[in-house]
């Protein structure tokens, strides 16, 4: 059965009379971000590459009241994400946020992927993440065309906790989004600096639902949950979530950081030792330093 999501903790209308762009918004966590952004508020522009997707988005949008336009287009082909920008622009007057889920991913040994495979997912995630923010920039600026003064711009990059170790099968997802935080960090202090924009990211760990966890087999959803803090999947409400506190004024003093939504699991390592015998083993050993003590000045009394 479909976990409900508990109600919003922020003000409904939190981000109204914003506008927000999202590549990837059609579906997925992306599609979550355009949901929960649009129920606090926001107008919506969603880029997707495929259009009866973007098409059945919008649709789901307006039966919350949410307005929203679909843009056919894909985040390599720098032409797309001019004209997803323009067009936003164009729609409804200003641009105020740029949420970057747009992101290519298949799990394969490292050995078995081409250097175009490789290329292929960086150029969607890293190199997308870029063109996308460069062409939104001149709109997302503090006081950008149609905005007052003080509005000031937000992008949010969908990122991954993959990199923070090692993982397997996903050297060019790993690449890409370690891209993707270093661009983040990047533009939180230029662009913070020069433009009044906030820039940040959310890693999502495993989430319930969503094409990366379809990826992985029953066994290995379970043996990841295992190790993981609290022992359960996240759902795509808490990654965006996220997005919403990121986007609205709750945020304010948040730049250049990479929120982690994955329930502690990137941190975890599996518990070598039971809790019972830590104790014991732990005084024992105290003992037994106490009682033969190494390294330390033998002197005579
Ligand atoms: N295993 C190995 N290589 C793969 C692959 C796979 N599963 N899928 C694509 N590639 C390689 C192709 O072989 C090709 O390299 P080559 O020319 O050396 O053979 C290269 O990647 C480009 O593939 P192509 O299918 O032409 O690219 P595309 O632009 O049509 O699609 C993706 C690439 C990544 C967008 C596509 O695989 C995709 O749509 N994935 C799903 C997106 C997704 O899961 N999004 C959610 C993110 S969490």
């Amino acid at each position: 059965m479909e976990n409900r999501p508990p109600p919003s903790p922020f003000k409904e209308g939190c981000l109204k009379g914003k506008v927000a762009l999202l590549t990837g918004g059609g579906s997925g966590i992306g599609y979550e971000i355009s949901l929960q952004l649009g129920k606090h508020g926001a107008s919506l522009a969603i880029m997707g590459r495929r259009d009866h997707v973007l098409r059945s988005a919008v649709d789901a949008l307006s039966h919350h009241s949410i307005s929203a336009i679909g843009i056919e287009g894909d985040v390599r082909k720098e032409d797309d994400a001019l004209r997803a920008v323009e067009s936003t622009f164009k729609h409804y007057g200003r641009l105020d946020i740029l949420v970057n889920a747009a992101a290519g991913n298949f799990l394969v040994a490292s050995d078995h992927l081409s250097p175009n495979g490789f290329l292929t997912v960086i150029d969607i995630d890293a190199v997308g993440t870029f063109t996308m923010c460069r062409k939104a920039l001149k709109y997302l600026q503090k006081g950008g065309p149609g905005k007052d003064p003080s509005s000031d711009g937000i992008i949010i990059n969908i990122s991954a906790t993959l990199h923070y170790t090692a993982s397997w099968y996903q050297v060019h997802v790993s690449a890409a989004k370690a891209a993707v935080d270093s661009i983040t960090r990047s533009l939180a202090l230029e662009w913070g600096t020069d433009y009044g924009i906030r820039v940040n990211g959310i890693a999502p760990g495993p989430i319930s639902d969503t094409a990366g966890a379809s990826k992985l087999g029953p066994g290995e959803l379970m043996e990841e949950m295992q190790q993981m803090p609290l022992f359960k999947l996240g759902d795509k409400w808490d990654v965006a979530m996220a997005g919403v506190y990121l986007a609205s004024d709750a945020g304010k003093f948040i730049n250049g950081t990479t929120l982690v939504v994955d329930g502690g699991q990137w941190l975890s390592s599996p518990r070598r030792l039971p809790k019972d015998a830590v104790t014991q083993l732990s005084r024992e050993a105290e003992r037994r330093s106490r009682d033969s003590p190494v390294g330390l000045p033998r002197t005579k009394l």
